[in-house]
């Protein structure tokens, strides 16, 4: 694994945007897989800055997103979709249809299918982006997940469903629940990039990048990647010796 420390969090962001630039620019036909929540956020928005000042050509991109909700619409603003539609793709001008994620009210086991399909068409992942959970899940791979697990639907956190439904009119029949790609999906990818920030995550990533290899921890399985870069904030990175 190889470890880039970034000052602060404003350096951390830019650090984090620049990597996908350059992929996007390196070869414009890329595969990228990304994720959402806190630690990217300011990132799509600084790429979307630079895309604006000096666009490129992005019309042969494909898109993937680690992970998505099922059973809920796709909502603008919420869940992971419109997330990377409304801050990423379209504004940098994606095409929607190169947007590869599954369909939130499909059914579960042909979405997962559709989603293998894809990986396989598209030649795999160039570039996976991934944050991380402070119990070490990776996409929605929570811990006790195994490093076999391919893209599949899984149950959410007790926390993380409270959350979704609380935010919904009447509960899904059904449920709610996460797709998200499985482990050997994401160590298929030729590029991982983990990005981690903030001092609540100082804990997760000591053992992320120096603990014992287990599926109690999910994200630890990425020391086994042959390319794998952990990128962080000097307060993600304080336990690092
Ligand atoms: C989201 C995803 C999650 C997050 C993780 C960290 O698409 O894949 O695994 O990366 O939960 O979330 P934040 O960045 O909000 O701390």
């Amino acid at each position: 694994m190889k470890i880039t420390i970034m000052a602060n969090e404003m350096q951390f962001d830019r650090a984090a945007a620049m990597r996908i630039i350059s992929e996007m620019l390196a070869k414009p036909n890329s595969v990228i897989s990304l994720a959402t929540g806190n630690t990217t956020q300011n990132m799509y928005k600084i790429i979307t800055e630079e895309y604006i000042n000096a666009p490129w050509d992005t019309s042969e991109l494909r898109v993937f997103n680690v992970d998505e909700v099922m059973n809920v619409p796709r909502t603008p603003g919420k869940y992971c979709y419109s997330k990377i539609w409304d801050s990423f793709a379209k504004p940098i001008g994606i095409p929607e249809s190169n947007v590869l994620m599954p369909d939130p009210l499909g059914d579960w086991v042909e979405e997962c299918k559709k989603t293998e399909l894809m990986l396989k068409e598209v030649g795999g992942i160039d570039l996976q982006i991934l944050g991380i959970g402070e119990n070490g899940h990776i996409g929605f791979n929570q811990p006790g997940t195994k490093f076999s697990q391919k893209v599949w639907v899984c149950p959410l956190l007790e926390e993380a469903e409270t959350r979704i439904l609380s935010g919904l009119e009447s509960k899904p029949i059904g449920g709610v629940a996460g797709f998200t790609l499985g482990i050997t999906d994401i160590m298929r990818a030729r590029r991982i990039i983990l990005m981690a920030k903030g001092s609540h995550k100082a804990q997760i990533i000591r053992q992320a990048v120096l603990g014992p290899i287990s599926e109690d921890v999910p994200v630890s399985v990425l020391q086994l990647h042959p390319n794998c870069e952990v990128l962080l904030d000097a307060s993600a990175a304080a336990l690092l010796n």
